[in-house]
Parts: C-alpha cells; structure tokens; sequence
C-alpha cells in the first residue's frame, strides 16, 4: 500500500483527505513538482526545488518548507515505498477558505506528497505525436496545478493514435502537453529558449549540458514550427519519461521514422547518469 505524506503526517494513501474547501480544489490555486528519485536518491533535487521556490513566487505564496524539511520528508516517502526508482508528486495548495477568489494572507497551505514506481522505460522506440496551437495561458513557465490544457491536448493526441502534443504559439515551438520539445537537423540540437511560454524542464537542461559536454552542437533558440517537417529527428524530454524520440508526427513519418543517432547518443550519456546515480 503506497504511503503518503499530508500536512505533518504518513499516511496509506487511502486514509489521505482534504477539505472541498481547499483552493486547489475549488481553483486550482496551487503548484506542482514531479522528480524521479533514482536508487532513492531525489534526481536533481535542487533544481525542483529552485522551480517550486519560482512557481510559489508567480503566484504569491511562500514556501512553507525549508530545503531540509523537504529533503526529510522526500527521504522518509521513499524509503516507505516500494521500487529503486520512484516518481515523486508533491504538490502545494494555498489552503482551505471559504470560497472567494480572493484570498487571506493567514491561510495555512495544504502540502502533498505522493509516489509511485518509476516504470522501465518503454519509449525508446519512439511515439506519435501530433502538431496543435497553444491554447495555454501566458505564464507556462509557473507549473501551476491548473493542468485542463494539458488533459485535453493529451486526450486529442490519443483521438489521433499519438501519445503527445507538440505546440505552437504565432508560428513558433513552445512545448509539449507536459514535456519539452528537442528538434534537430544536420547534427545540431534546438530547443526552444527559456522564456514565459514554456515550463524551464530539468530534464530538458540536463540534456543540453549532457549534449553540449559531449561536443554536440545545442542551441536554445526560437524555432519556427516548419523546421518540424524537414527535422531528422524530434524528441520530448520530461522527468518522468525521459527522453523519447518522435517518430511520426501529424501521421507523417520524422526522419528516418526510428529513433535516431544522437536520440541514441542522448539517451545513453542519460542512462549512464541514472545507472550511476
Ligand atoms: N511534466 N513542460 C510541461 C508543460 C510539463 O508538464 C513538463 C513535465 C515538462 C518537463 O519538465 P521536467 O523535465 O522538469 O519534468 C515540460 C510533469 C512530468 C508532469 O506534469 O507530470
């Protein structure tokens, strides 16, 4: 039975209960992180942790915890779950009040803490995905809990045979329902730069720094959606799936329609760090 941490407490995730009155419920008033933890090591905590620290900033809260006081806690959640490698959910609400949009300063946030195994990567031989403009707001660098965009797109992906949607917004790339987006052409890796219309992945930036160590040539820049058709190889990126190749997108075939060389070179120098870890 998978145990979970709420407010102060351990608990079997069938004993976790929150107020209909929390915000989260009520307005999706609230952040998120997902990090794997690789031979119960936390994966690149810090890094989730500074995103959280931007994401609780973006929308007036402060985080209750200290780095520490997560570390104990992300420890004590794992070491009471089964699997070497695990997926960590923490997400942080800013309460339970009455309904009003706005809100009291004096609110206690709610704290959640979930995990699950970490599934053996079954992507390496590439997904479908299909092109759609982004309908999302204008601060999707905040990985806020309000994910209906997202759950949408992913269910329009799956309407078309595809398991991800890469998005556009006035032309450009931007990212994936909830993933990154790599294009490359003639052995240069792009990526679209950091910015407010995309969520900055750790996964995304531990694939340029691992590239970029390896001499590939990686560029985060603006990239127009028709570089899409003519790309030798598409990949997303996320921390839970790591690095998968785009094989076919729109139904129509990217590249050689395999995982390409430098996805295999990507993938390797990553599975390397995760085996290692
Ligand atoms: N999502 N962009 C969006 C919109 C995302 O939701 C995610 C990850 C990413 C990749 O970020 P990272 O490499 O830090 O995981 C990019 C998580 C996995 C989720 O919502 O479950």
């Amino acid at each position: 039975m998978s145990i979970v941490y709420l407010n102060g407490e351990y608990l079997p995730l069938e004993e976790a209960r929150i107020s209909v009155l929390d915000r989260g419920f009520l307005f999706a008033d609230g952040v998120y992180e997902v990090f794997p933890s690789y031979n119960s090591k936390p994966f690149r905590l810090n890094e989730h942790l500074s995103r959280l620290d931007n994401s609780l900033a973006g929308i007036y809260m402060s985080n209750p915890l200290s780095k520490q006081e997560w570390a104990a806690i992300f420890a004590e959640v794992i070491a009471r779950n089964a699997g070497r490698h695990q997926s960590l959910y923490l997400q942080l609400t800013r309460g339970i009040s009455p309904r009003d949009h706005l809100f009291s300063d004096d609110i206690k946030p709610t704290v959640f803490v979930m995990s699950k195994p970490l599934e053996a990567k079954t992507s390496n031989a590439g997904i479908a995905a299909i092109t759609r403009e982004d309908p999302r707001w204008k601060h999707c660098d905040l990985k806020t809990i309000a994910l209906l965009p997202g759950v949408m797109l992913r269910h329009e992906a799956r309407t078309q045979g595809a398991t991800e949607a890469i998005l556009y917004r006035e032309g450009r790339l931007t990212e994936g329902a909830a993933s990154n987006v790599f294009v490359i052409s003639d052995g240069v890796v792009r990526t679209p730069p950091r910015s407010r219309a995309i969520l900055p992945g750790v996964t995304r930036d531990l694939v340029v720094e691992l590239l970029r160590g390896d001499k590939v040539e990686c560029r985060e820049e603006e990239i127009d959606i028709r570089a899409l058709d003519s790309a030798d190889e598409i990949w997303i990126t996320s921390s839970t799936w790591e690095i998968v190749p785009v094989i076919s997108l729109n139904d129509r075939v990217v590249g050689s329609g395999e995982p390409g060389p430098l996805y295999r070179q990507a993938n390797a120098l990553y599975q390397d760090i995760k085996e290692n870890y």
